[in-house]
């Protein structure tokens, strides 16, 4: 157990998020206090945390030297207190990706031009919407979008969203790539790049600016791989005629395991530094998870606790249709008791393996399983770490068992 939260000892424990007096604390709040009162299965989200990280990105690409925005991709947390609050930090725009996160990003406060838009597969009925937003930004990730939307808004400049055929993403995990040698639907390839520029000519659009974003939860070790990313969107941006936007897009990663190395954004800003110093052009960024990941966990009730054969399951009352990246896109997940039954639960000798089941009739509901955690009984509370993003924002009703509080944490 940390007594001192000026001593971490756990590997993802921070001053913000530790064990004080054997309670699990997120920025200042005893998590299984407030879980208690809001009930379970609950959402909590550090405001200062996601404004430390946003402040974070915003001083790296300030190093660089060049005109930089931050346009926070809201797909990966929308909670409207938190996209508020966002707002009145005044450190970022946002980058929405259908027209209903587009309103609500201005109804929390966000002008249009604030906002950015980048989607895929477009309807007419998005682009009538887009039409009715002069002022934002829009990011064309297909020949037909380019048509489509010049035929609504002759006149407009806009980003192209190109497909470098390269990717990275959280290590080696091949489902967090958006592009790479298999063939994706985001963004347009080189070989038809010249077609797109002379549709958007023929139909009145202004192409300005080109996006990129090729995979998530990339971290330091992949940061040569992300730079040659940069090295071929160079062509790409040489083939405009008044470049004036690159928008990097968004993958920044967090550390999921102990062996993860936090992402080194001093080498991160010097490869955009590289890159784009001698371009003219402005670099807008759309980080998702690097802002909101860490500064959310989700709290759970265990229900049961029984061994199956050589299994020692935690059974909890929320499934993996609460946060679905583990099970869908197989990344790891930290439960950790919110209460310590015993001051050194994490230190004190070998602990009993134990697997931790959802809520869910489905085979794939397993939150981790054969972790070492400290022992945990019935009605104890249990905490899922890096819940912040791609966790609520992507929750589903599955079984009927969607139902859940979120709460944002000020200071
Ligand atoms: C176009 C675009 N920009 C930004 C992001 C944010 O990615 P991340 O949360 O990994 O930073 C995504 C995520 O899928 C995306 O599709």
């Amino acid at each position: 157990m940390t007594a001192d939260a000026s001593a971490p000892t756990l590997w993802w424990e921070r001053p913000d998020l530790c064990y004080r007096g054997g309670d699990l604390h997120l920025a200042g709040v005893n998590l299984a206090r407030a879980a208690w009162a809001a009930g379970t299965p609950s959402y909590f989200y550090s405001g200062e945390r996601v404004r430390a990280n946003l402040a974070r990105v915003r001083a790296a690409l300030d190093s660089t030297g060049l005109r930089t925005s931050v346009r926070y991709a809201m797909k990966a947390n929308r909670c409207a207190p938190l996209l508020t609050w966002m707002k009145m930090s005044g450190l970022c725009g946002i980058d929405a990706c259908s027209p209903e996160e587009l309103r609500l990003a201005v109804s929390c406060g966000f002008s249009e031009g604030q906002v950015s838009y980048t989607a895929t597969s477009v309807s007419d009925a998005d682009l009538d919407a887009l039409a009715r937003h002069p002022d934002t930004w829009i990011n064309a990730d297909s020949l037909s979008m380019i048509r489509r939307l010049g035929e609504r808004c002759p006149g407009r400049a806009i980003g192209i969203r190109v497909n470098p055929a390269l990717g990275v993403g959280y290590g080696t995990n091949e489902l967090l790539r958006y592009s790479g040698d298999r063939v994706s639907k985001f963004g347009i390839y080189r070989d038809q790049f010249d077609e797109a520029l002379r549709l958007a000519k023929a139909h009145g659009l202004r192409v300005e600016g080109i996006h990129f974003h090729v995979g998530c939860g990339y971290l330091t070790d992949q940061l040569p791989a992300w730079r040659a990313v940069l090295d071929e969107c160079l062509w790409f941006l040489g083939r405009l005629d008044n470049p004036r936007i690159v928008n990097i897009g968004g993958g920044l990663g967090v550390p999921h395991v102990a062996t993860d190395q936090p992402l080194d954004l001093t080498r991160w800003a010097g490869a955009i530094r590289d890159a784009f110093h001698d371009r003219g052009v402005e670099v807008w960024v759309e980080p998702g998870d690097y802002i909101v990941k860490d500064a959310g966990v989700l709290v759970l009730q265990v229900n049961t606790v029984e061994r199956k054969r050589n299994t020692l399951f935690y059974g909890v009352d929320g499934g993996f249709n609460l946060a679905i990246e583990p099970a869908f896109y197989k990344l790891p997940c930290e439960p950790v008791p919110a209460r310590l039954a015993r001051a050194d639960a994490w230190t004190a000798g070998p602990r009993p393996k134990a697997t931790i089941a959802g809520n869910i009739n489905e085979a794939l509901d397993l939150w981790a399983e054969d972790v070492a955690i400290p022992e945990m009984a019935e009605g104890d509370l249990l905490v899922l770490l890096n819940a912040g993003g791609y966790a609520a924002s992507m929750a589903s009703n599955h079984c009927m068992r969607g139902r859940s509080t979120e709460t944002l944490l000020l200071p």
